[in-house]
């Protein structure tokens, strides 16, 4: 059974195979509207979404399918302490495909090895978000053209930032990215992700501390909110929340083919007078997110009906069970929830957490 839980459960291939089926499905809308038809989707969202669940909603509506699920884990069995393997367990018997979003790091994960039907991460925690992911590709395939030979850089939150982080990892297995990461202090890219990349990813970056230091270089701009519900610490918040803002003036040092994007939503990151500079990509960018959860849709129900087995890049090795420290992670679904404690070895050699790769 293959699910999307990570960006690098799809090989490059099939990547570019869901993109290219999204791009036919905007060309021809008509020809997809009753491929599901007869087909469920579950919508697990344990937290707020706008786009990510409406979009999937819409998605699965546009390929003749219905929809299920809850919005607020609160009205679900979850507020009476069901775990997540058990819900799963429940909703295969009601969908065919589970599109889930949880608070907790690895949860999707946790759902992908009990439901028996693909599984879908629409967000977990801090950690990924591979359906933006595949929404920021689809979008730098229609702007730009092309994945090769582009920097791109990264500002604001980039330690809580999901939709950064798998981003980063995605972009990676393509050739000539350099990455300018932009954030204050508090807020860079996580150790394990440096070290990934450190460690020979293929991506060249470098930290820098203003947007100025970068703007002239750049061909994608990705704003990111400082995201409020992330901090334990509310001094903390408020240190960093206005760090940076991008306005008008800061866009007269920037290329005319440059594009801003933004997983959305926005505070006060990106000032609204920008929204009418054709270079602000970012409601481009939200449609694009609903044809390419149309693709994967079709994709995953297709592979299931095929057992296609996963052809994984290798990032990660295979889970193995552990027996060591539990992880130190507070936000890690296998500390909250009776688990398999699993890890995988990646290719720097460090033992992680396979829930939300936090080296152990
Ligand atoms: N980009 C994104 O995940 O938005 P929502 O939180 O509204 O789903």
């Amino acid at each position: 059974m293959r699910h999307l839980i990570d960006p690098t459960d799809l090989t490059v291939e099939e990547t570019g195979q869901i993109i290219a089926l999204a791009e036919d499905i905007i060309a021809d809308r008509a020809k997809y509207s009753q491929v599901c038809r007869g087909k469920k989707l579950a919508t697990l969202f344990y937290e707020p979404s706008t786009r990510t669940r409406l979009s999937f909603t819409s998605a699965m509506l546009e390929l003749g399918g219905e929809v299920i699920g809850f919005s607020d884990a609160a009205s679900s069995s979850v507020s009476k302490g069901e775990t997540v393997a058990d819900t799963v367990r429940v909703i295969r018997c009601f969908a065919d495909i589970i599109a889930m979003r949880h608070f907790k790091e690895g949860a999707p994960l946790v759902a992908s090895q009990y439901a028996g039907i693909p599984v879908i991460n629409a967000g977990d925690g801090s950690h990924a978000h591979p359906t933006q992911t595949l929404t920021d590709l689809l979008t730098i395939k229609r702007e730009k053209g092309r994945f090769d030979h582009l920097t791109i850089g990264f500002c604001g939150d980039l330690k809580f930032g999901r939709t950064v982080h798998s981003l980063i990892k995605a972009l990676s297995r393509y050739q000539g990215i350099k990455v300018f990461l932009i954030s204050p202090q508090e807020l860079r890219l996580p150790d394990y992700m440096l070290r990934e990349m450190s460690a020979g990813s293929g991506l060249e970056f470098r930290e820098v501390h203003t947007l100025e230091e970068a703007m002239p270089e750049l061909d994608i701009l990705y704003m990111t909110r400082v995201q409020k519900e992330r901090f334990l610490d509310q001094e903390e918040f408020d240190r960093v929340k206005d760090s940076f803002v991008l306005d008008p003036d800061k866009l007269k040092t920037a290329r005319e083919d440059m594009i801003v994007l933004h997983p959305l939503p926005r505070v006060n990151e990106i000032a609204r007078a920008v929204d009418n500079d054709p270079r602000a990509a970012y409601f481009r960018q939200v449609e694009n997110g609903k044809f390419v959860r149309m693709a994967l849709i079709l994709t995953l129900l297709r592979w299931a009906g095929e057992n296609r087995p996963f052809e994984r890049t290798p990032v990660f090795g295979e889970p193995f069970l552990v027996d060591g420290p539990v992880c130190s992670n507070p936000r890690c679904i296998s500390v909250s929830e009776d688990v398999d404690r699993l890890a995988r070895r990646s290719d720097d050699g460090a033992c992680r957490c396979a829930y939300c790769e936090t080296i152990l």
